[in-house]
C-alpha cells in the first residue's frame, strides 16, 4: 500500500518511507542491470510537464518510464501549451489527469505542486516548484549519502552557497532533519542565508543549525552539499553578479578531507572542475541514481511495489 497518493514535499519522505524506497531502488538498479527494461508499468501512462528548464530530472523521469515500459505524454515550456492563452493550472491538470495515470510537474511558481496535487485525481509528483521544494532530488541525495556514509543520522553537513533560494537544499535539509543528531552548517553570501522561518522549522525538528562564512571541510565535516547560486530567482541581478564567484569549492579545500562533495547540478561556478577526480566528488554518481530512484517512486505511487 502506498504511503501517500502524491509527493509534494520532502517531509513526506519519513524514515519508514525512505527504508521502503531504498529497498525498491536497489531492486530497480538490479533489474536495469539484468534486464534493461521491465514491464511493471506497461499498462500505465506518465505525464511529464516541465515548465522550467531541466536536464537531469526530465531525462531521468523519461528513462525511468521507458525502463518500466510506461507510455508517456509531454509538455515542455509554458509557451508551447495553452498556458500561453491564459489557461489556469487547475484546468490544465483536470485535462492531463484524463490522459495519464500519474502526473510529474516542474513549475516556476512556489506552491504550484500543492495546487496541482489537490486538483488531480491521479497521483502527482513535484519535480520542483520554484524555489520551494524538490523532493525527488532529496531522495536521490539521501540514497547517495547513505551509500557513502552508511547512515542518515549523526552527520555534520555543510550546505552552500544559496540556502535561501535552492529548492534542493530546502528539501534535503527538511528530509534529514527527521533523523537524529544531524548538524547543518549553512555557508554562503550573507544575502543568501536560510530564512529565519527555515531555520526555525529545522530546529523544531531537532536539527542543530549554524550559519557561518568560514568553513573547513577537514573539521569533522561528513558532507559538503553545494548548489549553484540560483540566478533565475534573484530579484536584484547585482547581488547575483557580486557573489557568483565569491564562494567556490576548490581542490585544496577538499583534498585530504573525509567529506564527500555532493551537488544536485547543474554545476556553474560553485565547484572547480579540478575537484572532479578526487575520491570525495560524488556528484556525477549522485546524478546517475536518478533513474532507479524515479522508477521506484513511480512504481510506489502506482501501487506496483
Ligand atoms: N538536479 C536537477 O534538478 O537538475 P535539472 O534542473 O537539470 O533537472
Amino acid at each position: 500500500m502506498r504511503p501517500f497518493k502524491s509527493l509534494i514535499a520532502a517531509e513526506q519522505l519519513t524514515p519508514d518511507v525512505i527504508a521502503q524506497l531504498f529497498k525498491a531502488i536497489d531492486q530497480m538498479a538490479e533489474q536495469i542491470a539484468e534486464h534493461g527494461r521491465i514491464d511493471l508499468l506497461e499498462d500505465k501512462v506518465v505525464a511529464l510537464l516541465f515548465f522550467e528548464p531541466s536536464s537531469r530530472t526530465m531525462m531521468s523521469f523519461q528513462s525511468a518510464s521507458q525502463r518500466l515500459k510506461a507510455g508517456m505524454v509531454f509538455a515542455q515550456n509554458a509557451s508551447s501549451t495553452s498556458f500561453e492563452k491564459g489557461e489556469s493550472l487547475e484546468d490544465l491538470i483536470r485535462m492531463v489527469e484524463s490522459y495519464s495515470d500519474i502526473i510529474v510537474m516542474r513549475h516556476a511558481m512556489p506552491g504550484s505542486a500543492q495546487i496541482a496535487a489537490q486538483t488531480s485525481s491521479v497521483p502527482f509528483i513535484n519535480a520542483g516548484d520554484g524555489g520551494n521544494e524538490h523532493p525527488t532530488q532529496a531522495l536521490i541525495d539521501v540514497y547517495t549519502l547513505n551509500k557513502h556514509k552508511g547512515r542518515l543520522s549523526d552527520l555534520n553537513i555543510v550546505f552552500g552557497f544559496d540556502s535561501l533560494q535552492s529548492r534542493s537544499i530546502h528539501s534535503l535539509s527538511r528530509l534529514l532533519a527527521q533523523y537524529p543528531n544531524n548538524r547543518f552548517i549553512f555557508t554562503g553570501p550573507t544575502e543568501l542565508q536560510p530564512s529565519k522561518e527555515m531555520l526555525d522549522d529545522l530546529q523544531a525538528l531537532g536539527a542543530k543549525c549554524e550559519v557561518t562564512q568560514e568553513i573547513d571541510l577537514r573539521d569533522n565535516v561528513d558532507v559538503a552539499y553545494i548548489n549553484r547560486l540560483q540566478e533565475e530567482r534573484f530579484s536584484d541581478a547585482q547581488i547575483f553578479e557580486q557573489n557568483r564567484r565569491r564562494f567556490r569549492l576548490d581542490r585544496a579545500s577538499v583534498e585530504g578531507s573525509n567529506c564527500i562533495v555532493m551537488d544536485p547540478l547543474p554545476r556553474i561556478d560553485e565547484i572547480d572542475v579540478e575537484v572532479d577526480d578526487l575520491p570525495n566528488a560524488v556528484y556525477f554518481e549522485q546524478a546517475s541514481y536518478g533513474v532507479p530512484v524515479r522508477m521506484a517512486l513511480l512504481a510506489m505511487l502506482l501501487n506496483k511495489l
